[in-house]
């Protein structure tokens, strides 16, 4: 469904921040990303967000090229892209007014998904009134309610405690469960990528290249006994060596 052939970026010529990848993301499959800070993750996305120039390479979505395009997926930043000025309800539907559909039309469609998203109450509040959690979810809904059938999601727990963090995992995972929604994203957290992928994308520290692909055997509904088993424990470990593999830091 999404193909990435040699995508690289390069912002001034001898700091290249992302060597030419490869990655493939069939329908139906959750795919993260992983890898350490300012390995070029976010630039990957946003490039196939369209809202970066690639330096190199080419992106096809369903059969045709989209590089540079945007509009083809449901993307969450790593920021948090709320309008302060704008309430909860009015935020999430801005990707359906972008797309020509009324507000009132939108308004109705975005309060369905309310319960749902556990924001229910919160539709006339502003932003700096709801927790963090909240705004995750809210971001979250911005992102679904592009109605795309594929969803970028740029660490959309990044910034939460591991409790409130694990909740919001278990809620997600049940939503992308029963949606079919096809979604890459991005996590610095080894636990949460294996816990939720089908396949994890390893990064190399900066500049960034797919250093390895790792299949998650797990079928679903995934439940929180997956944490404690032996098959869980073995990925990780083999997260863990090739995230802080010392080839990687010598040839920085
Ligand atoms: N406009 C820019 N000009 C020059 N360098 C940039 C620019 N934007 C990003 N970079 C650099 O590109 C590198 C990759 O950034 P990116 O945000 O993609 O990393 P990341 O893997 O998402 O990191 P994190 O996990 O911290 O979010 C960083 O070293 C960053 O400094
Ligand atoms: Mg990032």
């Amino acid at each position: 469904m999404l193909t990435l052939k040699g995508v690289s970026k390069t912002y001034s010529k001898d700091q290249p921040v992302l060597l030419p990848s490869d990655l493939i993301v069939e329908k139906g499959e959750f795919v993260s990303i992983i890898g350490p800070s300012g390995c070029g993750k976010s630039t990957l996305l946003d490039i196939i967000a369209g809202v970066n120039k690639p330096s190199g390479g080419i992106i096809h979505y369903k059969g045709k090229d989209i590089t540079n395009q945007t509009g083809h997926a449901g993307y969450m930043p790593q920021s948090d892209v709320l309008f302060p000025w704008r309430t909860i309800l009015d935020n999430v539907i801005l990707p359906l007014e972008l797309q020509g559909t009324g507000k009132e039309k939108a308004r109705a469609e975005a309060l369905s998904f309310f319960s749902q998203f556990g924001l229910e109450g919160f539709e006339q509040h502003y932003p700096s009134m709801l927790s963090g959690g909240m705004r995750q979810r809210a971001n979250f809904l911005r992102a679904f309610l592009s109605g795309k059938e594929l969803l970028l999601l740029d660490e959309p727990f990044g910034k939460l405690d591991a409790m409130t963090r694990h909740k919001l995992q278990k809620w997600f995972i049940r939503i992308c469960e029963a949606s079919g929604k096809t979604v890459l994203f991005i996590t610095h957290d080894m636990d949460e990528a294996i816990f939720l992928s089908d396949r994890i994308a390893v990064f190399s520290p900066r500049p960034g290249r797919i250093i390895e692909h790792i299949d998650i055997p797990f079928g679903r509904p995934r439940t929180d006994q997956l944490f404690a088993s032996a098959e869980f424990v073995s990925i990780k470990q083999k997260l863990l060596d090739l995230l802080h593999s010392k080839n990687h830091l010598e040839t920085r």
